[in-house]
């Protein structure tokens, strides 16, 4: 069984709960977000993170926003819907997943805009369960087409977390290798702790093992030396949003493994649903890149580990160019050095 990252309780008066991913792996919380403010702040801090999570937790945080309007007609709730969706949009700009439901809903919203009030706030949550629900499917059929990938016996190497705790099941890189156990195939995995905020150490460590999955915990830049030591097979990543023409945010960190695996000739692969593939956008350098606070890079916890005043430059993603791709895996099938043609044709 996944771990539940993020659940709803109750009915569209309800609230969503969801592990606080910032506590593990020391402890295992879930916390209640009743409002909209409460879910951008779970999204903000990362209690909550993982582009198709993010999909979810805004869908539901939309919900939430919409418990508040005291609207009496459907025209003033749409209105409301619209201030809220634009507020939650400002919680983090790089996964497309979130800004993907959000226009889901509001789409939802506007095709049902003859029901009454209290029905198109029922009908929203359907949709925001309905988000969660084809999620679980996406990372199954993900997972088998990665699966197909793998070779009994291969060493994955992984950065961030993009396993269930990213996921509304078991996730995208890491649904490749559930998927490849689960086949009866031997897989062990490398995982990047992932500085700055240590994804990989707390989330895909923790989630691994849980599974019974063996995993070696390894800092960032170490990666060079573990696949020249011939012990990596394939790199699988996950990504928050993919141009039309392959270009891949993800994680910080992802776009130099890229240059470290086509140095050393392993498959670099990236796992993730057509959701966060965004044809608005041409190429990766449009893609809106987080910046986030200096001190998650100097500070250890409680404790300052740079010179007080330092100048921090801390974007929270980077971007790997298309060439660096072998593959992109989706529900759909494998994308095999993709291309804007082979990505359109793709997504048809
Ligand atoms: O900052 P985060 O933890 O939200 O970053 C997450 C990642 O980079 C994941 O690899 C990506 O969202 C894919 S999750 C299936």
């Amino acid at each position: 069984m996944p771990i539940e990252t993020i659940r709803w309780v109750g009915d569209e008066n309800g609230y969503a709960e969801l592990i606080d991913q910032t506590l593990l792996p020391i402890r295992k919380e879930y916390i209640k977000c009743s409002d909209v403010r409460q879910m951008w702040s779970a999204i903000r801090v990362l209690s909550i993170r993982g582009a198709p999570a993010l999909g979810v937790a805004a869908a539901m945080g939309l919900v939430l926003g919409l418990k508040e309007s005291q609207a009496s007609d459907t025209g003033n709730l749409i209105k409301d819907l619209k201030k809220q969706k634009e507020y939650l949009e400002t919680s983090r700009p790089t996964a497309v997943n979130l800004f993907w439901a959000l226009e889901r809903l509001e789409a939802v919203a506007f095709e049902n805009r003859t029901l009454p009030p209290v029905e198109l706030k029922r009908k929203l949550l359907q949709e925001a369960l309905q988000i969660q629900e084809e999620d679980r499917r996406i990372c199954r059929a993900i997972g088998r087409n990665g699966a197909e990938l793998l070779n009994d016996g291969d060493g994955v190497l992984t950065h961030c977390n993009a396993g269930a705790l990213a996921t509304a099941d078991y996730g995208t890189a890491l649904a490749v290798i559930y998927a490849a156990h689960q086949a009866g195939m031997n897989v062990s995995v490398f995982a990047d702790e992932t500085r700055p905020l240590l994804q990989g150490a707390r989330l895909t460590t923790w989630e691994l093992k849980e599974a019974d999955i063996p995993v070696t915990l390894i800092c960032d830049s170490m990666a060079a030396q573990v696949m020249r030591e011939g012990k990596v097979d394939a790199v699988i990543v996950g990504a928050d949003r993919i141009a039309a023409n392959g270009d891949t945010a993800n994680k910080i960190g992802t776009y130099a493994l890229s240059i470290i695996a086509k140095e050393h000739g392993v498959p670099f692969y990236v796992a993730a649903p057509i959701s966060t593939i965004d044809m608005k956008l041409l190429h990766g350098d449009d893609i809106p890149i987080e910046q986030r606070d200096p001190e998650e890079i100097t500070q250890w916890g409680e404790r300052r580990i740079a010179p007080a005043g330092i100048e921090v430059y801390n974007p929270a993603f980077d971007v790997t160019p298309a060439a660096n791709i072998d593959a992109i895996i989706t529900e759909r099938g494998v994308i095999k050095r993709p291309t804007a043609n082979k990505i359109e044709t793709h997504i048809e």
